[in-house]
């Protein structure tokens, strides 16, 4: 099979090292890829908001299978231009149609999405312009941590959690007032949930599912969960403190719920769904929906698995993934995230990497990377993951860190504390 990956940060990478693995792929594409992918397959220097340009490279290269990477084109309908286009229609795309998608590109739309089954979640409410009076006056009689959401996608930005009811509803007005775009022309005010964040990975063809490992990121720049936030600077799988019976309740209260709703909604959804979910008094809540895989969670829930992901991609586009099984390391795997300095804020790129040979115990998924003649240079905030397994997650992580000290570019950061509160 010829198969093509949309995007380029360390997910794809890991999507591109993983795919690569699999007898059935013959030729690997990346679009656009990064100075990593290049190892797995070809770069193709394309956006993957560019359908056009997708549509033409998927015919030229003869591509049998599109993975979409991130939730841009999802949520723009990436899926639904294949399905419509008489050229592209065979084509299978990992992903769900835009509707779908909607489970992430819209907090209202994933908000009544879970009321509608009971699926547990904080309780909110939801505010436009025309409303904005009844959300201050809803403000006013909040106890803090107020928490503000954009409806639409903010790049990781459109979430505020304030400790000040009057910061809060200035922040409030501002959201509808075009802060975020459109994508705050409507706000959710949710309960603040106090507890522990994991997320739960599953595959679905609308029909049948299976789980994926489970992970646990960080996501705050500083030490201690401190800062700003960024997309993830590090990342663990398993999670410890996810047992059993957590996971039953997980399975039961929401993952089965929310895949026979995707059915009952006729969302056409054949792709990843991430649930990110926070325990508290150790019962799940849902925080989110993602319609993709997490970044840098795919860098510890793939190498654990050890199912051939080809496989497992083709039964979910025939409709087949219920019989298949999955199969996960024993072993726990982690990642650190080496950032450029001043990420999440601004930050300079084009500075050499260099200390690549010297890793030879963890595995590296460039991020923000670019081949310049025979230098690899730093081009995004996050720059590089570095993997690693071990018996437990302290292990792991105990390579992880050596590793992330070997390679060397101006101004680089990064967590030395991931998994600190296990
Ligand atoms: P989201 O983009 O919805 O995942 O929110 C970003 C982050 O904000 C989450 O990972 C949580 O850490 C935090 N968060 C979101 N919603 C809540 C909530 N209702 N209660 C507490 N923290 C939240
Ligand atoms: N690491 C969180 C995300 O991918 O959304």
């Amino acid at each position: 099979m010829n198969i093509l990956i949309l995007g380029g940060g360390g997910r794809e990478h890991t999507f591109a090292w993983k795919i690569n693995q699999s007898p059935r792929c013959k030729n690997l594409y990346i679009a656009p890829g990064n100075a990593g992918t290049k190892a797995h397959g070809t770069n193709v220097d394309i956006s993957p908001m560019d359908f056009e340009a997708v549509k033409k490279l998927a015919i030229d290269k003869d591509i049998n299978m599109v993975i979409v990477g991130p939730e841009a084109p999802l949520v723009a309908g990436i899926y639904d231009f294949f399905k419509n286009d008489a050229a592209l229609q065979a084509i299978p795309v990992i992903g769900p149609s835009a509707k779908g998608a909607q489970l992430e590109g819209s907090k209202a739309f994933s908000k009544a999405f879970m009321a509608k089954r009971n699926i547990p979640t904080a309780g909110y409410r939801e505010f436009t312009q025309a409303t904005l009076q009844e959300g201050l006056d809803y403000i006013e009689q909040l106890t803090p941590p107020v928490v503000l959401k954009a409806d639409g996608l903010a790049a990781g930005k459109g979430v505020l959690i304030l400790n000040d009811v009057a910061k809060a509803k200035m922040e409030f007005s501002a959201m509808l007032d075009g802060k975020f775009g459109a994508a705050s022309e409507k706000v959710v005010i949710e309960d603040f949930l106090d507890g522990i964040e994991f997320s739960v990975f599953v595959l679905t063809d609308g029909k049948d599912y299976q789980v994926l490992p489970i992970a646990k990121d960080y996501k705050r720049i500083g030490e201690g969960d401190t800062g700003l936030n960024t997309g993830g600077m590090g990342a663990v799988s398993p999670v410890p403190f996810v047992d059993e019976v957590l996971m039953q309740k997980v399975t039961d209260r929401i993952i089965i719920p929310t895949v026979k709703g995707l059915a009952e909604d006729e969302l056409d959804y054949k792709g990843f769904v991430f649930i990110g979910l926070i325990r508290v008094d150790n019962e799940p809540y849902v925080i989110e929906y993602n319609c993709r895989m997490g970044d840098p969670e795919t860098e510890v829930v793939l190498p654990r698995l050890e199912n051939d992901l080809v496989e497992l991609l083709v039964a979910l586009a025939e409709g087949r993934l219920g019989e298949q099984t999955i199969q996960i390391s024993e072993k726990a795997a982690t990642t650190i995230m080496l950032v450029s300095g001043g990420y999440p804020e601004a930050y300079e790129k084009g500075k050499v990497m260099t200390g690549f040979e010297k890793v030879t115990d963890s595995l590296l998924f460039h991020a923000g990377t670019k081949q310049v003649n025979d230098k690899v240079v730093t081009n995004g905030g996050r720059v590089l993951a570095l993997t690693s397994f071990g018996k437990d997650f302290k292990a792991a992580l105990a390579l992880s860190n050596k590793n992330a000290a070997l390679i060397d570019f101006d101004k680089k950061n990064y967590r030395t504390d991931i998994g600190f509160d296990l």
